[in-house]
């Protein structure tokens, strides 16, 4: 049987991706895929596009993937100004060599949904795949909300943007990994599964989050890697926000 894992929103983090790819090494997993957010947030976005374009055999397009390219105009302060700092080292002028011109046609031509069999990659939401988030809160205060997106798809979905893993069912609950003790069968029913994010978690848990896929089921994983040196990086760049560094630790 193949299995796959599926990372995202790495955000230019090149300690967390490495440690994970060495993880799913490891693990054995067949292929590797990638639900965007690339580049953002973290000090290193040219090594992880080199990583991802050596490592994943399908890479969806984020929101900070885009506004490389159409503008960072609704983004928050600090993500805009670290966007805008990624356009300055990506973005080739007329003397650029090779690998910065395959950096940034790689992200300019990033998919923004990949449908395989029973399985559609999204970054953010079916209903609009770049730029929605599944909150876990939805489906108490917006309920109608998760309903409709159970409307754009079916099978089972894979999602990343929150940078909180868990599983969305058609019973309108979210389970974070914890209540599932780290692993979900999918029964056939229509269900969202939100990988996490190995570059900035937001759930709690500092460590990388990924998951790997086989059989139906769906194992969540987490992956200590070495946080102190990916801060020291963002402490000594004037173009990144402490903020950037000073989350990393607490996974908030
Ligand atoms: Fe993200």
């Amino acid at each position: 049987m193949t299995s796959f894992a599926i990372i995202s929103d790495l955000h230019s983090n090149i300690e967390a991706l490495s440690a994970v790819l060495s993880r799913l090494d490891r693990e054995g997993v067949d292929r590797i895929l990638c639900l965007g957010d690339v580049v953002g947030y973290g000090p290193d976005p040219e090594k992880c596009i080199d990583l991802v374009m050596e490592n994943c055999d399908l890479t969806i397009c984020g929101n900070h993937d885009e506004a490389l390219f159409k503008g960072a105009h609704d983004f928050n302060p600090v993500a805009r100004q670290v966007i805008e700092y990624n356009r300055r080292m990506l973005k080739p002028n007329l003397w650029a060599g090779a690998a910065k011109r395959a950096r940034w046609r790689f992200i300019e031509r990033l998919p923004e949904r990949h449908q395989e069999g029973d399985f559609l990659m999204v970054h953010g939401s079916p209903r609009d795949p770049i730029h929605e988030y599944m909150m876990k809160t939805d489906v108490i205060f917006i309920p109608d909300k998760i309903r409709d997106i159970f409307t754009y798809f079916e099978g089972l979905c894979f999602v990343g943007h929150t940078h909180f893993p868990g599983v969305f069912t058609s019973d309108l609950q979210f389970r974070d990994p914890g209540q599932l003790n780290q692993r979900w069968e999918w029964d056939g029913e229509r269900a969202v599964v939100n990988v996490g994010s190995v570059g900035q978690p937001r759930d709690g848990d500092p460590r990388a989050s990924c998951v790997v896929v086989e059989d139906g089921v769906v194992r969540f994983l987490r992956v200590d890697y070495d946080i102190a040196t990916v801060q020291r990086k963002i402490y000594d760049n004037p173009n990144i926000p402490d903020l950037c560094a000073a989350r990393l630790e607490i996974g908030k």
